[in-house]
């Protein structure tokens, strides 16, 4: 045992970028640290290290953690082994402690409770299979429900006699002291009396994650409406009720084997499920699920299917449990069970291939469930349906992983009948609202670490214009403007040789130098006045540094250079749609500038073919107009290699 002030002092010593500097190297960007993750494959580095906050994450692969957590997962180390690495390093000596005289007893305590609570589930087993009110009561209704022996002794199911203190007496006449009785709950004790928490109750005991006794549930047999149907142990020591799923020691294995886990309401969900042969289910037990539980679920898989009666009320109130779930990086599913019927009575009445085929084809994911749920409720009400929009939007923003979210604003504002970017906006408000929450950061480090992602900007400028080279030309200025002294690395097709080449230069260097190759200029006038004050200044210095043009003369042209380069951290269209890693902007300058100048050259080259297509209907003779379809072709043969996604004469 590592006495937990040593646990502490090695928290304090261990400084996060000398742990991962070890293993990863790292290059100082801003506050932060950057290097190649070291958990997942990659060429431009994604993986981000924390020193004030004392963390690492990857935007990449998603790992994130503290320096114990990192070399856990790094040297695949556990806990204690993780900390003897970090002692060792930061020279913390560790005395490994006796226990404690406390922590025997508090063990013996435990151990204690354990006992008493595996001598209950015992107990209430025998008198349901051997006493006669058990029998004729207890087991009868088991049976009833359809609840075979088998699974009656799998689940350890039992009988409390409608008396007073049967089960306390035989406790205590095993040995039991009434303290451990009384701390496990199984006992009451009042007014100097003692009695028996659970009489006249058919007993489910809850088992924890390694298959020991904790806890109990218990149904009540009379049809009493004044008494709670189920009454179930308090919590103790052991015995976590927002740490324990019902029926996990007997689901564990199936969860982790079908890389899935079906959530369900009840105990007898659970039970029915079980004997219909899906044995990958557990239930929170009627309360609304924990961090903890999911936590817990997570050992196993990160696929979560809930399993919902048809009742409305009960799936609503249900909703923030699973927003939780979407929280922990899971993948949630829904099934509803048609009007009336719950996992248990569907289960009992169908045979197994029909229940779990009922499950697959009945799937839905739980977002678009969600939305539907509540257009439903909203009808065409526009209010409502913008309520409903945010709703939806903060379950979104809960998703740890970009694409994910990408790919539900996606399809969601589809199902909504919204706009997409009206959608994606609201999102990534929310989203750095969050960051800026959770981190105390500015503003402008939520941009970095919460970039706004753009979807088919682009394709947005089109429904205006068709033609319009607008949104190409302000995203390559501002690639200039931000970037125009970075490094870049171009391939390019020398048009001499035919081969590819590799072009090492500067960001400004390439760009001036392609477009005035190309003899293009920009449409819009105020861009094209950077461009050429930014083509000087390249001339006079070999660099290009922005914050010369923020002092321009030009009142105009400082204006626009300083909008362009306050929206830092956008990200371009089309990037997303290749399925290319929305890394931070510089790191993927190698592809984005030649895409940016492609495809404002795909536009600029068909507002030309524009152009000729009316010049060769309004020529005036037929000469004109041959002249003018040749040069027509020629455009069109550059347009098309434009399209093939090749920069050809680029400068050299
Ligand atoms: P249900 O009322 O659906 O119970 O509550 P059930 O297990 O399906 O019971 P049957 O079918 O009527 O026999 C779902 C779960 O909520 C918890 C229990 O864990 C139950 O399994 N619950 C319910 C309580 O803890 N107390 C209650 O009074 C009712
Ligand atoms: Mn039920």
């Amino acid at each position: 045992m590592i006495p937990h002030q040593t646990i502490e002092s090695i928290f304090d010593a261990s400084r996060i970028e000398e742990v991962v500097g070890d293993f990863v190297a790292l290059k100082r960007r801003g506050s932060n640290l950057v290097g190649l993750c070291p958990f997942h494959n990659e060429r431009t580095p994604s993986f981000h290290v924390s020193p004030t906050k004392g963390i690492y994450k990857c935007f990449g692969c998603g790992k994130a953690g503290n320096s114990v957590n990192f070399v856990m997962e790094h040297e695949k180390f556990t806990y204690p082994e993780a900390l003897r690495y970090l002692a060792k390093k930061y020279h913390i000596d560790i005395q490994e402690e006796e226990e404690s005289l406390e922590q025997v007893q508090e063990k013996t305590a435990r151990e204690g409770l354990s006992a008493a609570s595996e001598f209950a589930g015992k107990y209430f087993a025998e008198q349901l299979f051997q006493s006669d009110e058990g029998k004729s009561i207890g087991l009868s209704y088991f049976h009833e429900r359809g609840f075979s022996d088998d699974t009656i002794r799998k689940f350890q199911l039992g009988y409390s006699q409608e008396e007073w203190d049967n089960f306390t007496k035989a406790a205590l006449k095993n040995g039991y002291s009434l303290e451990m009785l009384e701390k496990t709950g199984l006992t009451i004790v009042k007014d100097g009396k003692q009695y028996d928490r659970f009489r006249g109750r058919v007993m489910f005991p809850i088992h924890s994650q390694a298959g020991k006794v904790i806890g109990f549930g218990g149904r009540i047999m009379s049809a009493d409406k004044t008494k709670p149907k189920y009454v179930n142990s308090p919590e103790s020591e052991i015995y976590n009720k927002s740490k324990v799923l019902y029926g996990i020691a007997f689901a564990k294995n199936a969860i982790a084997a079908n890389d899935r886990c079906f959530l369900v309401e009840g105990y007898t969900d659970v039970i029915s499920m079980h004997q219909a042969g899906i044995q990958n289910v557990v239930s929170s037990s009627g309360t609304s699920l924990t961090t903890d539980q999911i936590r817990l679920i997570k050992r196993y898989t990160s696929n979560i299917t809930i399993l919902y009666d048809g009742d409305p009320a009960g799936i609503k109130a249900s909703f923030r449990g699973i927003d939780m779930i979407l929280e922990q990086g899971m993948n949630v599913k829904v099934v509803l069970f048609p009007d009336g019927e719950d996992p248990d009575s569907f289960a009992r009445t169908r045979r197994s291939i029909e229940v779990t085929e009922f499950i697959e084809h009945n799937s839905k994911d739980f977002i678009h469930f969600k939305i539907d749920l509540l257009l439903k409720e909203t009808g065409s009400d526009p209010l409502k349906r913008v309520a409903v929009l945010k709703d939806f939007i903060e379950s979104i923003s809960l998703i740890p992983d970009r694409l994910t979210r990408l790919a539900y604003v996606k399809e969601s504002a589809h199902q909504m009948q919204m706009d997409e970017r009206a959608v994606l906006s609201e999102l990534n408000k929310i989203l750095r609202k969050k960051f800026t929450q959770r981190t105390g950061s500015s503003e402008e480090e939520a941009e970095i670490i919460e970039p706004p992602v753009e979807i088919e900007q682009a394709e947005q400028e089109d429904s205006f214009d068709k033609y319009s080279t607008e949104w190409q030309e302000k995203e390559i200025i501002r690639q200039l403007l931000l970037f125009g002294e970075e490094p870049i690395k171009i391939e390019f097709n020398n048009e001499e040789t035919g081969k590819a080449e590799k072009l090492e230069t500067k960001v400004a260097a390439f760009i001036i130098g392609d477009i005035k190759h190309d003899g293009i200029t920009f449409s819009n006038a105020v861009y094209q006045k950077i461009l050429e004050a930014g083509s000087k200044t390249l001339d006079e210095t070999q660099d290009l540094d922005y914050k010369k043009l923020t002092n321009h003369p030009d009142a105009e042209l400082t204006q626009a250079v300083i909008d362009l380069i306050a929206t830092k951290y956008t990200f371009s269209p089309n990037w997303e749609k290749r399925k290319i890693r929305l890394a931070q902007e510089h790191e993927i300058l190698d592809e984005h500038i030649p895409h940016c100048l492609l495809s404002f050259k795909a536009k600029r080259v068909r507002q030309v073919m524009r152009e000729i297509e009316e010049k060769i209907k309004s020529a005036a003779t037929v000469e004109e107009q041959i002249e003018w379809m040749a040069h027509y072709r020629k455009v069109q043969k550059a347009a098309n290699l434009i399209d093939s996604g090749k920069l050809g004469r680029t400068i050299v």
